[in-house]
């Protein structure tokens, strides 16, 4: 079967072939991959960033959100049958830590994790992939064009739920459930991540504020406002003054990945407001900030930062329900977030596509 490698640390990308997966244990499943999406990790992985080869070998097949056809299903299996549409989440459980071992595998406590397409197991761009019932997940048959969106999706509901529960945990009359109701969350970063926090964020009652430093009517912003989001254009409106024109900012959802935005942009939030961060900048960019005046805000007004990655199994059902809630509220938008579908024959193509009109490249097998 064809699959997609890179050489980890290099910008190798080639299309090889590779022996077909089968099933061999009770508890597994065999997807025929449909759909592939391509997202900044892949980027960055395809030029020579973060990524691992899997142990006593050099070459990492790449892609981790994924939609595949189950083909097969070993004897003990119950969540699919052959037919049905499923995805397999990323992250592989270290087998040593209780997180790992309570299925929470995206909060791993060692950190011997591993990350199929990213960190020491090859990921989903081949033709068939096999994997254990329990890092898998059925896609409902009305959601199955948006199924490849289930990954991102969930990264995005996991860093909105780790903010409300801090949230409704430590501010007296805070609910999880109530608290984003009519406040506003400021979402930086108009990607696939930021959009579909930007949705999570709006179905749970936000009024959102989105900013990049794209065209006013261009994609990005038309998603944002097609949910009923504010655009705020990066290019024309400084970090901070912000909160001077918009007002008082409850959380802020960063997804650009800008080392120095990101930390430029703390003078927006509000008291107690809480910042939770999903962007991955390289490591090597440093960065210029106002730190006395970040702490000393922060300290005075009672704010939270988290960091937040990958995500639970149950982060991946919120995501599906948030995906058909979407689809309910906003037909036709989730479906705009899909720029460009192309070949798996075109993966340079695919992995160079980062105009400003792009959101989400999707590669079909
Ligand atoms: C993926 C996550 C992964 C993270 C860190 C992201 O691009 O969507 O699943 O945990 O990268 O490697």
């Amino acid at each position: 079967m064809k699959v997609i490698t890179t050489v980890p640390g290099s910008k190798i990308i080639e299309i090889k072939e590779r022996p077909e997966p089968q099933i061999s244990q009770p508890d597994e499943i065999k997807l025929k991959i449909t759909k592939i999406g391509i997202c900044g990790t892949d980027r960055e992985i395809a030029h020579g960033g973060r990524a691992d080869a899997p142990p006593g070998t050099n070459e990492l097949v790449l892609g981790h959100e994924m939609l595949g056809r189950v083909v097969a299903v070993g004897e003990n299996v119950t969540k699919v049958k052959p037919g049905d549409y499923a995805v397999f989440t990323v992250r592989r459980d270290c087998g040593e830590c209780a997180p790992c071992n309570v299925g929470r595998n995206d909060m791993c406590q060692t950190g011997k994790y591993t990350e199929r397409g990213i960190r020491a197991y090859d990921g989903y761009m081949a033709e068939y992939v096999v994997d254990k019932e329990k890092y898998c997940l059925r896609v409902p048959d009305d959601l199955v064009d948006l199924g490849v969106l289930t990954e991102p999706m969930s990264v995005s509901v996991k860093a909105v739920d780790e903010a409300l529960k801090i949230q409704a945990a430590r501010i007296p009359g805070a609910t999880y459930d109530g608290w984003l109701k009519g406040r506003t969350a400021l979402v930086v970063g108009l990607g696939p991540i930021g959009l579909l926090g930007a949705i999570a964020l709006r179905l749970r009652g936000a009024e959102v504020l989105g900013m990049d430093i794209v065209d006013e009517n261009s994609p990005r912003p038309s998603v944002l406002k097609a949910i009923g989001g504010k655009y705020i254009n990066g290019k024309e409106v400084k970090a901070d003054t912000i909160d001077e024109l918009h007002g008082h900012i409850d959380l802020i959802f960063e997804a650009a990945g800008v080392a120095k935005l990101g930390f430029d942009i703390i003078d927006a939030l509000g008291i107690n407001g809480i910042y939770v961060m999903t962007g991955v900048p390289g490591a090597d960019r440093p960065a210029d900030i106002a730190a006395g005046a970040i702490m000393q805000q922060m300290v005075l007004m009672n704010q939270v930062m988290i960091g937040s990655v990958n995500a639970s199994m149950e982060h991946n059902l919120m995501a599906l329900n948030d995906m058909a809630e979407c689809k309910k509220k906003w037909p036709g938008v989730l479906e705009s977030i899909i720029t460009e579908v192309m070949p798996y024959t075109k993966i340079n193509e695919a992995l160079a596509n980062t105009h400003s009109d792009e959101i989400k490249t999707i590669i079909e097998f």
